[in-house]
């Protein structure tokens, strides 16, 4: 079959168009315009069906998985795809690991060298035990992620553009940098016994159950990645959709009890609105999926980030 390769213009991306055998996967396409073009590899490539003129909407996007012909609408021998450059790639795990990194580095810096003496202040630094504990807190928060992301999470995306490298961690590194520079203050006031205690006592178990949900939404899928998308069971998740945001959330919160500084507190309320936005966007999808239409089980009643608000 010959398959003909157009920007979104309608320009034709490949002179002549590429031949293909009828059995070929849309996969097998990317690899022929990947050796045709060198440029575009695969995961670069988000090939769509050309939407009929004066139509709006959405173009289907071709699954890698699934045979060419499937895509032809009554030519078998001919098919007109649509390419978009999604622009330089990252893994995710690349991604993630690069923007947990910064702040993992970061903290210690302002604890353990003379960031203050270098920015000018003069009087002796005392380091009160919670500005310490803050430190392992922060550092194992950082390290569990990175280890996560390597060992836990099981990516349905194998890539992602590089320019979210540089956007994610510009915000990680600079809230990291914003938290550590007032946290180890040598002004900093430190809170009573108690208060640092219950903060840290109640994030760190937020922290330890944030792992479990992880542990959970991993069994959701193959090693591969593959399996979709399913209806998370188990523990938090049985009352709210998104349980590894929730604990997320309360271990930031305790940490804040611990800390107390109004960076942490900023960060606390920026990263709870990025993932209640998120979080919606997840039970909207889980609520289409599972419609309880034609045999498909329908998504039961549940809190979407926050019980009891929402
Ligand atoms: N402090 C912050 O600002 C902040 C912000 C975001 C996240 N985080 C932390 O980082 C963690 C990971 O974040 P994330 O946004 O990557 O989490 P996520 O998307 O909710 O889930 C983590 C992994 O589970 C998979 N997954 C989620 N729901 C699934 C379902 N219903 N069926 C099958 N697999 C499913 C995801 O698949 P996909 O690959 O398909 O997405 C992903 O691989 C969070 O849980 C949180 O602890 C912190």
């Amino acid at each position: 079959m010959k398959v003909t390769v157009v920007s979104r213009s309608g320009r034709e991306v490949i002179k002549g168009g590429i031949e293909l055998k009828d059995s070929a996967t849309v996969s097998d396409l990317q690899d022929a315009i990947h050796a045709r073009t060198k440029k575009y590899y695969p995961s670069r490539q988000r090939l769509t069906l050309p939407l009929p003129p004066r139509t709006q909407g959405k173009p289907v996007v071709l699954n890698p998985k699934k045979r060419l012909t499937e895509y032809c609408d009554g030519d078998a021998n001919n098919l007109t795809v649509v390419l978009k450059d999604l622009g330089m790639q990252v893994s995710y795990s690349t991604l993630f690991f690069w923007e947990y990194l910064g702040p993992l580095i970061i903290f210690p810096i302002f604890y353990y060298f003379p960031v203050y003496e270098f920015l000018g202040y003069e009087g002796e630094r005392v380091i009160h035990p919670v500005q310490t504990y803050a430190m392992y807190y922060w550092c194992f928060h950082y390290f569990k992620r990175i280890m996560e992301t390597f060992f836990v999470h099981r990516f349905s995306h194998a890539t992602s553009p590089l320019s979210n490298v540089f956007r994610n961690c510009a915000y990680y590194w600079t809230f990291g940098a914003y938290i550590a520079y007032y946290v180890n203050h040598p002004l900093y006031t430190p809170v009573g016994d108690l208060q640092m205690k219950i903060g840290f006592g109640f994030g760190l178990i937020c922290q330890v159950l944030n792992f479990y949900c992880h542990l959970l939404l991993r069994n959701l899928r193959s090693t591969d990645g593959s399996g979709g998308y399913q209806i998370p069971q188990g523990f938090l998740f049985n009352i709210v959709t998104c349980a590894n945001y929730t604990t997320e959330i309360y271990q930031w919160l305790g940490f804040n009890i611990a800390t107390q500084t109004v960076a942490g507190y900023v960060f606390l309320v920026v990263a709870a609105l990025i993932m209640t936005n998120w979080a919606l966007a997840k039970h909207r999808r889980l609520k289409k999926i599972f419609d309880g239409k034609e045999g498909r089980p329908k998504y039961p009643r549940r809190w979407v980030i926050l019980p009891p608000f929402f």
